[in-house]
C-alpha cells in the first residue's frame, strides 16, 4: 500500500550493515562534498532555550515567537513533563530495537503528556502571531488531532564524515517535539548557509516548526532545514513526536496574516495532498514548501 503515513525520506535499514562491522561505507551512502558533515559548520551557536516555568507569560510568548521567526527551532525547559517519566521513557526506548516492546504504558503516558505540551506551545505560538490562543489549534482541525511518535535509531558508522544519518529536510507536519539522545549529539540546524549543532539541555525537548505552520503563518514562523550526523563510536537515538493537523482540512495562510506587504504565499492544501506532493518531489531539503511559495509568487506576478 502506498501509505500516506510514510516518511518522505525512505528509511534505510543500515543497522545490519553497521552490526556486520564494515570499515568502509558502500558508495551509495557517500554524500556529495557540499552535503558532508564537515562542510559549512558554524560553531559557538546554539538554538534558543525557552523556560516555560517563567513567571511572565507574555515574555515567554515573545521569546518563543522570536525563536520561531529567527531560527524555526528552540528548546523548552521547565516544560511540566516529569524528569522521572522522561527517564523511564528513555529506558524503554533504548531497548526498543533490541527487545520486543512490552512496556506500553510508559510510552502511552509519554504520548499523552507530549500532546498536552504540544497544545500549550500551539497556544503560545498563536499569541505570538497576535491571534487568539486557540487559533492555530482550530486551524489544525480542533482538539483531538493525532500525534505520532517515531523512534529514530542511528547506528555507528565507520566513515561518519562522508555521510549523514538523516539528510537535510524540513518536517512536513505541524510541530515536532524531539527528545534527543542524552549522550550523543547529532542534530544540526541550518542557519543561513551553515550548520549549527544543537547542544541539548538536560531533559529539554527540542521543538521545531514544520511546513504546515510555516504555511499557516504565511512564513512568519519558519520551518527550517535540519539533518543528523552520525559518528563511529556511539549509536544515537531520538524520539520524535509529530504534532500534525488533521489530514483532510485545507491549510493555507491565516487571513489576518495576509497584508499588502506580505501577500499570500501559499494556496490552501490538505496535509494529505501535501504529503503526496512531497512524495513525488522526493526529499530535497526545503524545496517542497519553497517551490510551493515560488510557484505562487510566480502566478501572483503573472496576474498583476
Ligand atoms: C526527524 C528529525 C532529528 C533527530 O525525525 O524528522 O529531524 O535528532 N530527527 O533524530
Ligand atoms: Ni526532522
Amino acid at each position: 500500500m502506498d501509505s500516506l503515513q510514510e516518511w518522505p525520506e525512505p528509511i534505510i535499514r543500515v543497522q545490519s550493515l553497521s552490526d556486520s562491522g564494515i570499515t568502509a561505507i558502500p558508495n551509495r551512502y557517500v554524500k556529495p562534498l557540499i552535503d558532508r558533515p564537515t562542510v559549512g559548520l558554524l560553531s559557538g551557536f546554539n538554538i534558543p532555550i525557552i523556560d516555560l516555568g517563567g513567571l511572565d507569560g507574555n515574555e515567554t510568548v515573545r521569546q518563543m515567537s522570536g525563536a520561531c521567526r529567527e531560527w524555526g527551532f528552540f528548546q523548552v525547559i521547565n516544560h511540566g513533563v516529569s524528569p522521572e517519566l522522561i527517564r523511564k521513557t528513555r529506558e524503554v526506548w533504548k531497548e526498543f530495537f533490541h527487545l520486543p516492546i512490552e512496556q506500553r504504558d510508559v510510552i502511552e503516558e509519554y504520548g499523552q503528556q507530549l500532546v498536552k505540551l504540544g497544545g500549550n506551545i500551539m497556544k503560545m505560538l498563536s499569541k505570538g502571531l497576535g491571534l487568539e490562543e486557540g487559533y492555530l489549534q482550530n486551524a489544525f482541525g480542533g482538539e483531538d488531532i493525532g500525534a505520532c511518535l517515531r523512534v529514530n535509531f542511528y547506528p555507528k558508522c565507520p566513515q561518519p564524515d562522508l555521510t549523514l544519518g538523516l539528510s537535510s529536510h524540513s518536517d512536513p507536519g505541524g510541530l515536532t517535539i524531539l527528545l534527543p539522545d542524552d549522550y550523543v549529539d547529532g542534530l544540526q540546524v541550518r542557519k543561513d548557509d551553515a550548520w549549527v549543532t544543537v547542544q541539548p539541555s538536560p531533559d529539554a525537548f527540542i521543538v521545531n516548526i514544520g511546513d504546515q505552520i510555516q504555511v499557516l503563518s504565511n512564513m512568519e514562523y519558519k520551518s527550517i532545514e535540519h539533518r543528523v550526523i552520525v559518528n563511529s563510536i556511539q549509536e544515537r537515538l531520538s524520539l520524535a513526536c509529530f504534532y500534525n493537523p488533521k489530514s483532510d482540512i485545507p491549510i493555507g495562510p491565516i487571513p489576518e496574516l495576509v497584508t499588502p506587504d506580505q501577500p499570500t504565499l501559499y494556496r490552501p492544501m490538505t496535509f494529505n495532498e501535501y504529503r503526496l506532493f512531497i512524495r513525488h518531489q522526493g526529499p530535497r531539503g526545503k524545496s517542497q514548501v519553497e517551490s510551493l511559495a515560488s510557484r505562487r509568487a510566480a502566478s501572483v506576478i503573472q496576474h498583476s
